[in-house]
């Protein structure tokens, strides 16, 4: 805790104590379920690629025992331990800093589909400063891979101290968020050592799935046909991107033809806005060119005016609700010489004529595209990176967990 002291001595006990007072604290000794395979690159040349490649086995453990078999139902015990504060919520804010923030934006369309409360998306740095209006029908969500942002707790404690319900979704057990937090749901996506979160994001999309899930039916707002098919498909989600991580050699090859731009855009919609910033954040953050991720419909309102030929950019683009409308961004950047990179539903055949390179996803319902739509992403910045020969585990100038402000 904040102000106290441990001593570690060879063969002697562990001891605890206060700083100013040197009065000892109580210990409370907890193992972590944790072996050293976990901590180990596991023959992978890089942490960062092993957790890319750990991806089924992490969403397999952050899903055990979440959903029944039926797959009928999804429980959460911080949901349902708080069963009356998630009925009387009349709003949820979710905050969250860097990559945990775009898995809340994801969490918010989630929410907003299958619970209807209505939902906002803050980052914690603005949060706090930003004299936030709430009561105790709020419930705010935190979101943080290693449950130590400054920002984040600060935002946590903000919140409880105007009264609201604080809930955490955290990777890292017993971390100072999830000690701070009211109650919360754990990721269990093991340790993560690369600096750019991978396989943390993908457990936190899938855990606020599950908690929209959930909520929403403890609300009584979800029909059941709905939980039943997400449910299915979040079940079988390890399979499935055990599936997608098959793109690995075309996404290999593809990275050669862009190892050298300076500038890239990430563009999607809907569920898939979020994933084209966190496709354009791991870009930025391992290979240091610059990237952007838009909306693509606001493309026209400004960054249409940077495509040329040096100016690639990857369009998400699955099966799904907004497939007719993006597809005429394919076309606005091919006719500006732009090279494009499409990410599309498996058996896509139309998008191979207008893009340059397509990658494709298994299809899953919308609402799921993002955890998809993220792995060849994740490859993507990894192998440009690589190609650079920048080292992806520790990037320059950023850290993997940012404790002060
Ligand atoms: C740092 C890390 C990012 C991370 C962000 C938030 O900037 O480099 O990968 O997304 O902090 O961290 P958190 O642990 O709160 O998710």
């Amino acid at each position: 805790k904040n102000n106290e002291m441990a001593v570690i001595r060879r063969g002697e006990p562990l001891s605890i104590f206060e700083i100013d007072s040197h009065t000892p604290s109580k210990i409370s000794i907890k193992q972590l379920k944790l072996s050293l395979a976990q901590l180990e690159k596991g023959g992978y040349d890089t942490f960062m690629l092993k957790e890319i490649f750990e991806q089924p086995t992490t969403l397999r453990d952050c899903l055990r025992g979440r959903i029944t078999g039926d797959c009928s139902r999804v429980t959460l015990s911080g949901v349902e331990l708080n069963r009356d504060r998630f009925l009387q919520a009349e709003r949820i804010t979710l905050v969250a800093c860097g990559t945990s923030w775009h898995a809340a934006l994801i969490g918010k369309r989630l929410i907003q589909d299958f619970c209807q409360i209505p939902v906002e998306v803050e980052y914690a740095s603005e949060f706090r400063y930003g004299n936030p209006v709430l009561n105790d029908r709020d419930i705010v969500i935190a979101i943080s891979q290693s449950g130590e942002t400054a920002d984040t707790l600060a935002a946590i404690q903000l919140a409880k101290d105007k009264g609201a319900f604080v809930y955490g979704v955290c990777n890292v057990v017993g971390a100072s968020i999830p000690r701070a937090t009211d109650s919360g749901t754990y990721i269990h996506v093991g340790p993560e050592i690369g600096v750019a979160s991978t396989k943390a994001f993908t457990g936190q999309v899938t855990v606020l799935t599950l908690l929209a899930l959930a909520v929403g039916q403890l609300r009584g707002v979800i029909d059941s046909s709905t939980v039943q098919s997400v449910a299915t498909a979040l079940n079988a989600m390890p399979g499935t991107i055990e599936e997608t991580l098959k793109c690995n050699d075309a996404v290999q090859k593809l990275s050669m033809f862009f190892t050298y731009a300076h500038n890239f855009i990430y563009l999607g919609r809907g569920y898939n806005y979020p994933t084209a910033l966190e496709g354009a954040l791991k870009l930025k953050e391992i290979s240091y060119i610059h990237a952007e991720g838009y909306p693509a419909a606001e493309m026209k309102h400004g960054p249409i005016a940077l495509i040329d030929q040096e100016m690639p950019s990857v369009i998400i683009a699955p099966s799904d609700s907004l497939y007719d409308k993006i597809i005429s961004n394919v076309q606005q950047v091919k006719s500006r010489g732009g090279a494009v990179v499409a990410i599309v539903s498996k058996g896509n055949t139309a998008m191979k004529d207008i893009a340059n390179f397509c990658i494709e996803i298994p299809d899953v319902p919308e609402c799921l595209t993002p955890l998809v739509a993220s792995i060849p992403l994740q490859l993507l910045a990894y192998y440009i990176a690589v190609n650079k020969g920048k080292n992806v585990d520790q990037p320059r100038n950023l850290a993997k967990s940012v404790t002060v402000e």
